[in-house]
């Protein structure tokens, strides 16, 4: 499943970088907390060795006796937790804090760092196995001074495992609230991106899905204001395209299949019948002109609908080049000559320059100039007016093709660039598909340019359709 592929490695990205995070912080705290705590750890033991050196002088020059300088020693011994001994300028011990440490007093023990200690320096060693004692301390050794004079020692060992006590418990709190702090967010970005990423691409992948098996009518609801909310409305607008289309695309395959079948059924009806012998010999040829008018108008059909679909191959099959729009006129007029003089219609012609370049496709607008012209002719009563005209209009220049005759009725209106709309039955001829307006439409727009209609008050419509002026 590649959805979860997703999921899992931003969760994991998400929850390595948060882990390395709080892994540094509380690596840095418990080392920063070491460092202070021994920091602190000394200069408490600093301010115990001076009362203790305080004592000590004190029984050195006989002010007190060693009772109670062993009070003093007890004390601080318990109050510090660590065990105290106290040693003579030669390295003599003669003062303990610890029972157990009587033994020492009265033998030379601390002779080898005398020498450094007589300097005045501090010594202190970690995690040395103390001989005498037994065990792993932290010892601290500070030198005694009084009236200039070096007069001793003082050493201050600790039980290692003590020290670490109260640093342990410092340790395992900020451990276990990196290792809190690292679940608490990994279950965050868990359930978020659940909620914000994975469902909602979810629920679009499968109505995508949905779609493909020909759902058309499938959307998405996610109304959320983020990118992801974009995605699903650009996907739910691309979906109704797609439903338009495939509306569209069932209409159209339905309306040509009803334009193709009943001339199909009437030639078929007429020729049996002949074959047959229904039809009476004198009637044949009557019959016959009837099916090859009919296949006339399956010809014509066939044609449009051949046109339309070299129309909808698209703008970029346009043949775009400059042309004079008046030799187009002209041409498309001419084609009509007879039918205009049967039906002794006046035409009209006007336009603008001698010569109106524009940048078009000149079959294609011929087509379009053709078809209205058609219209025209056809809607037009006996004996009627058609007027074409050109206007340069700034960068554009505006074809019309008027014809006066009856107005497109209101209900007409919204229908007449629809595929094989034909408007009032009785006025269309039978030859008509209602596929003429559609195919202007689709070429004009392929232009790039616009083309409607005016209803005239006195009677008559008006096509008007804009081009490019060729820039010269
Ligand atoms: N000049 C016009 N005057 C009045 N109505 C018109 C005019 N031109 C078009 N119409 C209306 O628009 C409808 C659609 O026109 P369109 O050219 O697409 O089809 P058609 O002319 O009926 O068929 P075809 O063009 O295939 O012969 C027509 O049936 C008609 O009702
Ligand atoms: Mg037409």
């Amino acid at each position: 499943m590649r959805k979860k592929g997703l999921f899992s490695k931003m969760v994991a990205t998400y929850i390595l970088i948060i882990s390395i995070s709080f892994v540094i912080i509380a690596a840095f705290l418990s080392f920063w907390f070491e460092e202070y705590f021994f920091e602190q750890r000394k200069s408490q033991l600093l301010t115990e060795a001076q009362i203790v050196s305080n004592a000590a002088v004190q029984y050195l020059y006989g002010n007190t006796p060693l009772a109670k300088t062993n009070d003093i020693l007890e004390y601080i011994s318990n109050y510090a937790d660590i065990d105290i001994i106290l040693f003579d300028r030669y390295g003599y011990a003669y003062a303990v804090s610890n029972e157990e440490h009587k033994k020492l007093v009265g033998q030379q023990i601390l002779s080898k760092d005398l020498e450094r200690l007589r300097k005045g320096e501090l010594i202190e060693r970690n995690n040395i196995v103390d001989k005498l004692f037994d065990e792993s301390v932290h010892t601290y050794e500070v030198p005694i001074f009084y009236r200039g004079g070096f007069q001793g020692v003082v050493v201050m060992n600790t039980d290692i495992n003590e020290i670490g006590e109260p640093l342990k418990r410092v340790y395992e709190i900020i451990w276990f609230s990196a290792v809190f702090a690292i679940f608490t967010s990994g279950f965050i970005i868990y359930y978020f991106s659940q909620k914000i990423l994975i469902k909602p691409l979810a629920k679009i992948n499968s109505a995508a899905d949905k779609i493909a098996k020909g759902e058309v009518n499938r959307r998405v609801d996610i109304k959320s204001n983020d990118e992801i909310g974009e995605l699903a409305r650009a996907f739910n607008s691309m979906a109704d395209s797609l439903e338009e289309v495939e509306n569209n695309r069932r209409a159209f395959i339905s309306n040509v299949s009803h334009e193709l079948r009943s001339p199909i059924i009437s030639i078929k009806g007429f020729i049996g019948g002949i074959l047959d012998g229904i039809i009476p010999k004198e009637k044949e040829n009557y019959y016959l002109s009837v099916a090859y008018e009919e296949i006339q108008r399956l010809t014509r059909l066939i044609n449009d609908l051949l046109d339309l679909s070299a129309v909808e191959a698209g703008k970029f099959s346009l043949n775009i080049q400059e042309h004079d729009i008046n030799e187009i006129i002209r041409l498309s007029t001419i084609k009509f000559g007879a039918v205009i003089r049967s039906k002794k219609i006046n035409v009209d012609v006007w336009l603008e320059d001698k010569e109106v370049y524009v940048l078009a496709d000149k079959d294609k607008i011929i087509q379009v100039m053709t078809n209205l012209i058609d219209n025209a002719i056809k809607y037009v009563e006996q004996g009627g007016n058609i007027e074409i005209r050109t206007k340069i209009r700034g960068q554009k220049v505006l074809v019309s093709v008027f014809n006066d005759g009856p107005n497109i009725s209101k209900e007409d209106e919204k229908h007449v660039w629809d595929r094989f709309y034909k408007g009032d039955k009785s006025r269309t001829s039978k030859m008509s598909t209602g596929l003429g307006l559609s195919i202007v439409r689709r070429i004009i727009n392929q232009h790039n340019e616009d083309i409607w209609f005016e209803n005239k008050e006195s009677k008559g419509v008006k096509f008007v359709f804009s081009l490019k002026r060729a820039p010269r």
